[in-house]
């Protein structure tokens, strides 16, 4: 990888007592150098400290750069704001896996063999009909894409670039089925199965809304609306649940197994679990008046409440994903002919007010993503339940994108952190009569 290779001659010197080490510093193509403290341990004796990992490069990635404080996403060196309103979903996938943008012919090739794996084993609506009813969506998705790797025996030799790259196909053409098979088996529907005459977007839409009992219309206002959603969660560089997928497939484990392992992570109410979070929190507030009383909640230490959709590890500006996902969430609302969503009001006065409040400009805590994606999916005929799926979904082939990329690249070796002991030292074992 050249940027890495470039190393540049400076160096950062540590100082310990009385000895000092030189550390090489190395140069990204943009963004902050790092300081390469790989020999660190074998030199020093000692380990780097960073919960959280707010200082910590994990890896060299040609995919996808934040800036967090000019709010400026990239994909492949490409702005999220072009890709988003002038490609489509299936274009910024293979952009994503294969690193330029396609030619027509490129991309016809790709729709078409995203296109022909969309169906699922027929055994998978068996093992679907094993959960309750009133699983949740997220459960079933972590469950039925490890399950893949059951079905799927001949893509899982990660030795291999050509299984390599059907599992990679297969996971994104099957997740819109098995996200729309996990919502039609919660309200009792029967699964649709994919048409693929249609779009990636068109698709997911009828086999959700759909039943066989009616003819069903795509609105293209509305599946090009779920199209940009899914480009605006393609990828976020090394976020928690990218960052799960890499580490499961840094032991070797197969691609279905690490990216059910990224569903699991993206589950969570601090990550993808957000945009659920914030749409009940819109429910939770009501009304317009009882603002006020939520933002004193979300600036009290005492209280745990936060603002969901609010605030960004590594944006600490406007999010660039939600001025777009804004836009959006009014495109979808007018074509739907929605004049007066109370929580869409709410929404709008919360973030104002926010955006002018000390506590939240002191820290700069912006609106990030999932602020409005809620009341968009909503909007769209969505559960609440769903919203992460979807996130899941489109967050797939990002998940695929860095684990692949994790894969080919020669000097891989399994991620294994070291930690900072604070319990009690070696003590000899006592037998349970004579414990006290
Ligand atoms: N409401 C109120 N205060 C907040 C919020 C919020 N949403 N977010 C951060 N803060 C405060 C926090 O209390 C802390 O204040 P202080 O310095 O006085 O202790 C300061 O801002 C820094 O917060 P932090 O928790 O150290 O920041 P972090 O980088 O560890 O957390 C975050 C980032 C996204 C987890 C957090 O902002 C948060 O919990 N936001 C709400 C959940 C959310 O919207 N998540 C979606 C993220 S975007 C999609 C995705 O990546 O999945």
């Amino acid at each position: 990888m050249d940027a890495i290779n470039g190393t540049s001659a400076k160096t950062a010197t540590l100082n310990i007592g009385d000895k000092s080490w030189e550390l090489p510093i190395l140069d990204g193509t943009i963004g902050p150098q790092v300081v390469d403290i790989g020999k660190l341990y074998g030199q020093t004796g000692m380990f780097t400290y960073d919960p959280g990992f707010t200082s910590t490069a994990s890896c060299e990635s040609q995919i996808t750069y934040i800036d967090g404080d000019e709010g400026v996403l990239l994909y492949r060196g490409y702005p999220i704001e072009q890709l988003a309103e002038d490609g489509d979903f299936l274009e910024t996938c293979y952009l994503l896996l294969y690193g330029e943008l396609p030619t027509a012919a490129q991309k016809a090739d790709f729709d078409y063999r995203v296109t022909r794996h969309t169906m699922v084993h027929e055994q998978m609506s068996r093992f679907f009909h094993g959960f309750r009813r009133d699983a949740h969506p997220m459960a079933v998705m972590v469950a039925s894409v490890g399950a893949l790797s059951a079905f799927y025996h001949d893509s899982t030799d990660i030795s291999d670039p050509q299984q390599r790259m059907i599992a990679s196909v297969r996971m994104i053409a099957k997740m819109p089925t098995l996200a729309a098979m996990a919502y039609k088996y919660t309200i009792g529907q029967p699964f649709v199965y994919p048409q693929n005459e249609l779009d990636y977007a068109s698709n997911f839409l009828r086999m959700c809304f759909s039943v066989p009992c009616e003819e069903y219309k795509v609105n293209p206002v509305l599946s090009r609306a779920i199209d940009r959603i899914f480009t605006l969660h393609a990828d976020h560089e090394q976020n928690a649940s990218t960052s799960t997928v890499r580490l499961a497939g840094s032991s070797g484990a197969n691609p279905f197994a690490c990216i059910a392992a990224g569903i699991a992570c993206l589950w969570g109410p601090a990550h993808g679990g957000a945009n659920e979070a914030a749409l009940k929190m819109l429910g939770e507030i009501g009304s317009v008046e009882r603002i006020p009383e939520f933002i004193k909640r979300a600036k009290d230490k005492n209280d745990p409440f936060r603002l969901m959709g609010f605030g960004h590890r590594v944006y600490k500006n406007y999010d660039p994903r939600a001025k777009i996902m804004q836009k959006t969430c009014h495109e979808v609302l007018g074509e739907l002919g929605i004049k007066d969503d109370p929580l869409l009001d709410i929404a709008v006065e919360l973030e104002r007010i926010a955006l002018q409040d000390e506590y939240f400009v002191e820290r700069k805590l912006y609106p990030n993503i999932d602020f409005y994606s809620g009341i968009t999916l909503r909007a769209l005929g969505f559960p609440t339940s769903m919203f992460t799926v979807l996130f899941a979904l489109a967050r797939t082939v990002g998940w695929i994108g860095q684990w692949k990329e994790m894969i080919e690249d020669p000097g891989q070796r399994i991620g294994r952190p070291r930690q900072l002991y604070t319990g009690a030292p070696a003590r000899d074992y006592v037998p349970i009569a004579r414990r006290k």
